[in-house]
Order: structure tokens, then sequence, then C-alpha cells
């Protein structure tokens, strides 16, 4: 824990920013289990906003445990600073007036509650995304292989398997990907950032 640190307040207000910028920062934070679809979403909602002009970036559990969370693993005590690591940076993204996009299973709800609360404290908004399909899709999907590989013991603390999900009681958006495709699945999110006057296109 680091002392004799002092918070320097920007110089130029969130207001201003958002001016110059023509665009708000926002948070959207997909969450499910592995291979519901979150990856696949973020990957297309990215494209779709920065076709539409604005500054989108996603955060992916995947690709973010090869950096910044290369030191963390799977047990609860790792997936609870995962989480709270991109938490503070999908912050730092939407502060900048940034769409931050997360793809992470982020299966505990006190973890997500912790990303909403540091959004809502900073007058950030924040879009929990429910990315569902029921375990048997997903297991049935296996892209990488490792629910069988779950199953057979050969992944310990494996998500929907050996671990828990935590499913999301209020969601401002639910996907059932087993009957959503990916371009409706856009254009739902993008729907709920325009009436939200997130976004305007
Ligand atoms: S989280 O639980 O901490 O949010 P995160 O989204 O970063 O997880 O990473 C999940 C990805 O790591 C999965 O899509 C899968 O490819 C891989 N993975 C490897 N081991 C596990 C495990 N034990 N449980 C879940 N996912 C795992």
């Amino acid at each position: 824990m680091a002392t004799n640190i002092t918070f320097h307040p920007g110089s130029i207000s969130p207001e201003e920013r958002t001016t110059l910028l023509g665009q708000k920062g926002v948070t959207i934070w997909l969450t499910g289990l592995s291979a519901s679809g979150k990856s696949t979403i973020a990957c297309a909602l990215e494209q779709h906003l920065l076709h539409l002009r604005k500054i989108s970036y996603r955060l992916d559990g995947d690709n973010v445990r090869f950096g910044l969370n290369k030191d963390l693993g799977f047990d609860e005590k790792s997936r609870n600073e995962n989480i709270r690591r991109i938490s503070e940076v999908s912050k730092l993204f939407a502060d900048s007036a940034s769409i931050a996009i997360t793809a992470f299973i982020s299966p505990y709800r006190v973890d997500r509650a912790f990303a909403r609360e540091i959004h809502q404290k900073a007058s950030l908004p924040f879009v929990e995304v429910f990315v569902d399909a029921p375990l048997h899709v997903v297991e049935q999907r296996d892209p990488k292989g490792l629910y069988k590989k779950a199953r057979a013991g050969e992944i310990k603390e494996f998500t929907g398997i050996s671990a828990p999900y935590e499913a999301p009681e209020n969601p401002e958006i639910h996907i059932d990907t087993s009957i959503t495709d990916v371009a409706e699945s856009v254009r739902i999110i993008t729907d709920f950032l325009t009436t939200k006057g997130y976004i305007s296109v």
C-alpha cells in the first residue's frame, strides 16, 4: 500500500473532454461463461463503434492475461484481483471518454459490484451485459476444448464445472446467445447506448 501520495485532479473537466472529443465515456461490462460469446460480441461491437468513429477499446480476459495480468491464475483470489485491475483500467478508459468493452468471465457478483461502484463514484456510466448461454450449449461449443479437459479433471477450478458462476441479478442487458446472433447482440447493445444518450449516431 502506497503512502504519501496525492491525487491530482485533471486540468480539463470531464464535460470539456466530452465536448472536445464529441463522445462520452462508458464501460460496457460483458460477463458470462467461457464460450458464451463475450469475446465475439466484444469484437463485433468494437468494430461497429469504431466504424461510427467512436473511440472504443476492448479488454479481453484471454488477452489481458498475457500481459497486465499474467501473474494471475484462476483461484478465487486471483480472479478477484483480475477483475479489480480491469475495473480500474476500464474506469480510466471511460474517464478518457472512450468506450471500454470488457470481456471477462467475472464470475463473482462482489467483483462486478466493485466495478460498478467505482464507475458510479466517478459519475461514469457502467452497463452490465449478461452474455448468457446454458451450460450444455457452451460445453457443446467448447472452441478451445477446455470444458472437455475440465470434465476430465485436467483443469481445476473451471467456471461452470468446478468453480462457480454467479449470474447477474439485475444486468442492464441480458442476451441469450443460444437464440441471439452476434449482429443482433451488437444491435441490442448499441440501441441501449443510444437510448441512454451514451452515444449519438
Ligand atoms: S475470470 O474468471 O478471471 O474473469 P477471464 O475472463 O480473465 O476469467 O479468463 C477466462 C479465460 O481463461 C477462459 O475463456 C478460458 O479460455 C481461460 N481459462 C483457463 N483456465 C480457466 C479456468 N479454470 N476457468 C475459466 N477459464 C479458464
